[in-house]
């Protein structure tokens, strides 16, 4: 297996281009079942995620073509379809459970396996599921798999409260409901950005919705979808990463395509740590202000507030902060699993459940690492890119999930990173 070799070696400068959303095209994809007329992304990243979401779609029957290099995704599904999401390819990745919805809208009922546990928590899906219901769906779990019917065929609308803003429930449930008999309303819907370009592209394809980015959803149910190009979301939380490149390492970095109103709530809390950034006509440049990072108290929240998402490589950075800073995680009971490998290149962090404490140190120190997660992996890279010595990354495939051209863009900014192969 691969690893990523990181030496710590000074200040970062330069620019570095920011992906499409992955988040964002794991949601975007589904739709194309939807329609019988191609749905063309472009913007989309390249990484291993959007590679299973082909395959899932290919096993249902979808056409899928991957053009430029990855960075546009062609796809048609006329005709009939297959309708059962299989374990072998659901268990590798959660945002399977996406063609749930639409899956049942088309065909009016829909097999998909359960994709079980995952590192950062059980991540049940009842939310998804007791929305479907409301609208009409009978949905029982037999040999792990999801069985679901409309009651006479058609989905209809409703008025679905959600107890959580689920991202991940929103999405199913808006989709479906784009081709379901009447109105139904989001309450309590998730406001991410990812949303709001599920909602645009779907509009493109000729749904009705009103509301997206808010807490209110209310989609006119039609009765088809037709084509659409569009173009994916920058991803707000590859460019929150690497924003803090620079940050722990100083220099100045710009991140091109970066925009301010897709992470927010995340640069008021760079500001208070002492991180300055700035927009540019291309993007955001991102540099230290004087002096050392101050500690900084971090929650993270649903869209606007700090992503969970992030809390990973914040945590890097206030690792050699000046004080005592408090990360509080709420949306994920078991997402501090980087926690001991910061500790193991010298940090000083204290868990105690969902919570955890980080006293800043001097200086940390490279080590042989490694996560059993995707933002807790890069967490890594961007700390050994601070620490001392060199910095040994196992299980990179995490990385290949989510972050394109990891190597290719940091080295571009003067970080001394390299993949080692089979080791
Ligand atoms: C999305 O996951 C993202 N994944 C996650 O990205 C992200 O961390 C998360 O939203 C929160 O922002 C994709 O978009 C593909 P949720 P999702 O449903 O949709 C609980 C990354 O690193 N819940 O908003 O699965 C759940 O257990 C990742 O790219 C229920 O209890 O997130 C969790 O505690 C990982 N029942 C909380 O809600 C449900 O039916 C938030 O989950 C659904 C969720």
């Amino acid at each position: 297996m691969d690893s990523i070799l990181v030496r710590g070696n000074g200040p970062l400068n330069g620019q570095i281009p920011i992906a499409g959303a992955k988040n964002a095209c794991l949601a975007l994809m589904p739709a194309t079942l939807l329609s019988d007329e191609p749905l063309t992304l472009t913007n989309a990243p390249r990484l291993s995620d959007i590679r299973t979401m082909t395959q899932l779609l290919q096993s249902l029957g979808a056409e899928v073509t991957s053009m430029q290099d990855g960075q546009v995704q062609a796809m048609s599904c006329h005709g009939s379809i297959n309708t059962r999401a299989e374990y072998d390819i659901v268990r590798k990745m959660r945002a399977s459970n996406l063609v749930l919805g639409p899956l049942l809208a088309r065909e009016g009922h829909a097999e998909v396996s359960l994709p079980g546990g995952c590192a950062i928590g059980a991540r049940p899906m009842d939310i998804h599921t007791d929305g479907l219901a409301k609208m009409g769906a009978e949905i029982d779990l037999r040999d792990g798999y999801l069985h679901a019917k409309a009651v006479g065929g058609k989905l209809k609308g409703a008025v679905i409260d959600f107890p959580f803003a689920s991202v991940g429930a929103t999405e199913n449930i808006l989709m479906a409901a784009t081709l379901a008999r009447g109105t139904t309303v989001i309450n309590n819907a998730a406001r991410e950005p990812e949303i709001v370009d599920l909602a645009t592209c779907l509009r493109a394809m000729g749904a009705q919705i009103e509301g997206d980015g808010t807490s209110t959803i209310t989609i006119q149910g039609v009765d088809r979808l037709h084509g659409a190009t569009h173009r994916v979301v920058t991803d707000r939380i590859e460019l929150g990463t690497y924003m803090l490149a620079p940050a722990i390492c100083g220099g100045e970095v710009e991140l091109l395509g970066g925009r301010i109103d897709l992470v927010g709530a995340f640069c008021e809390k760079l500001d208070a740590a002492g991180i300055s950034v700035e927009e540019t006509e291309k993007g955001l440049k991102v540099q230290r202000k004087n002096g050392r990072i101050r500690a900084v108290d971090v929650t993270t929240e649903p869209f606007p507030g700090f992503p969970t998402d992030l809390q990973a490589q914040m945590m890097a950075l206030l690792c050699t902060a000046e004080g005592t800073s408090v990360l509080e995680e709420k949306i994920f009971e078991n997402r501090f699993m980087h926690a001991p490998e910061l500790t193991r290149m010298g940090a000083s962090i204290e868990v105690h459940g969902g919570t955890a404490t980080v006293k800043g140190v001097d200086k940390l120190k490279g080590a042989p690492v490694m996560a059993t997660d995707l933002r807790a992996s890069v967490s890594l890279i961007l700390a050994g890119l601070a620490a001392e010595g060199e910095t040994r990354i196992a299980r990179v495939y995490h990385l290949d999930r989510g972050y394109e051209h990891v190597v290719r863009k940091l080295s571009g900014v003067g970080a001394n990173i390299e993949r080692v192969q089979g080791e």
